[in-house]
């Protein structure tokens, strides 16, 4: 008789986004004449930009000649898109990554779910809280996190630290001390940064306690001020201590394309053995590599053309991010985030809870967000808008919500 893996049972259940949808419709179908405005999932909008549109369509071309077609792409990745990313990602900002320790994937969903199967069960994994759920739910799959208390939302076997206002959002060094440290900056959902000098303190602390820091960056290109730094191997001794997950989806608009990649530096080791080749195997294992025409589009991320478009894409919505934090906080809003993420973060007012503040907003002002309880119990009295929207759709929400406050 089959068992099952009886740890997906432990799983608590996500009924964020669907609680969210099912709010949302029927909503509408009782108020078939409002204009909702969603402002609430992280999924860009913007269309793909030419110089990725034109690299498709030259590749697909070329599939499509016996001469020029590609079958499965290497595991790791085409050389050509690996020494792109090695160029400009890193030796650009003087960090010392090598083309081959990039591992190219179909996005930092998928990474970051599935980089904790090269580390042992014994493992105490540390997250912040709130958190991107996906680091905890692996982590649960594999049986890594123990028991799940309902009172106060939180794994017997993990260590959560708390990002509240008092610490300006950025987690402190555990009491207690962990072997996977899950960090992601800047931050989803809170919108949050911190500093070279704030990442260099957690990097000498996973090199002081051995342990791994998974290193989330997908919202790099968001970042505006000088002193956050892109990539943790910024830091000094981070190519000891730390893995970094990349995605293609918030800097190019690739979350319906699907592409992201992996750093693993030859140099992380557990005892004589490198993460590298075990993260090498798993993949050449388990995955047949991102599609060629993907891998062409995100090469023309880095061309010259590319950049620039891209950055004018970024700029699109950091100008949305502007508009809902400053509209917000002229009427009398407590917000943070939106100046290095496209997300903001409010308190609820009135201390309503996170859910409270949902249904006011969708009923009085058509305006969806997403509850900050959702991403942890550190979430409760918070509120999520992202700044993924068209500037009309953001300009009108925000006014909307202005109008209610007077
Ligand atoms: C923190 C974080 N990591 C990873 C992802 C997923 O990225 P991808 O689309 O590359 O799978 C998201 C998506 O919202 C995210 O917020």
């Amino acid at each position: 008789m089959f068992k099952i893996n009886d740890n997906y049972l432990k799983l608590p259940g996500s009924y964020l986004f669907s609680t969210i949808g099912r709010k949302v419709s029927a909503y509408s179908a009782a108020h078939p004449d409002k204009k909702i405005i969603r402002l609430g999932i992280g999924d860009v909008t913007q269309p793909l930009a030419p110089a990725i549109i034109e690299a498709m369509h030259s590749a697909v071309d070329e599939m499509g000649h016996a001469e020029t077609f590609h079958g499965y792409a290497p595991d790791l990745g085409y050389a050509f898109l690996r020494e792109a990313i090695a160029e400009n990602d890193y030796k650009a900002r003087g960090c010392g990554i090598s083309a081959d320790e990039i591992f190219i994937s179909d996005g930092a969903k998928c990474d970051s779910g599935n980089i904790q199967e090269i580390f042992s069960l014994d493992n105490k994994i540390a997250v912040c809280d709130p958190v991107y759920p996906v680091y905890v739910d692996s982590n649960v799959m594999a049986g890594r996190t123990g028991t799940y208390d309902k009172a106060t939302e939180t794994w017997s076997d993990v260590i959560y630290m708390p990002c509240t206002a008092e610490n300006g959002f950025a987690p402190q060094l555990p009491k207690e001390t962990p072997d996977l440290i899950y960090l992601c900056f800047p931050n989803n959902p809170t919108g949050a940064a911190i500093t070279r000098v704030q990442l260099q303190e957690w990097v000498d602390y996973a090199n002081k306690v051995g342990a791994v820091i998974i290193y989330d960056a997908a919202y790099e290109a968001y970042i505006s001020e000088e002193d956050v730094p892109h990539s943790i191997y910024e830091c000094e001794g981070a190519a000891a201590c730390a893995i970094e997950l990349r995605s293609f989806s918030k800097n190019a608009g690739f979350t319906g394309v699907r592409l992201g990649f992996t750093v693993v530096p030859k140099e992380l080791k557990c005892g004589g053995v490198a993460l590298h080749d075990l993260w090498a195997r798993r993949h050449g294992t388990k995955y047949n590599g991102a599609p060629y025409i993907v891998q062409r589009a995100g090469e023309a991320v880095y061309s010259e053309a590319g950049k620039a478009q891209l950055k004018e894409q970024v700029a699109y919505y950091m100008k949305n991010a502007g508009y809902i934090y400053h509209g917000l906080k002229e009427a009398g809003f407590t917000v943070s985030g939106g100046v290095n993420a496209p997300y903001i973060w409010l308190k609820t007012p009135s201390g309503m809870t996170s859910w409270e503040f949902f249904d006011y907003l969708l009923e009085n002002a058509n305006v969806v967000g997403t509850p900050g309880s959702g991403f942890g119990p550190s979430g409760e009295g918070y509120f999520r808008l992202t700044a993924f929207g068209s500037y009309e759709n953001t300009v009108e929400a925000v006014d909307r919500i202005k109008a209610l406050n007077r």
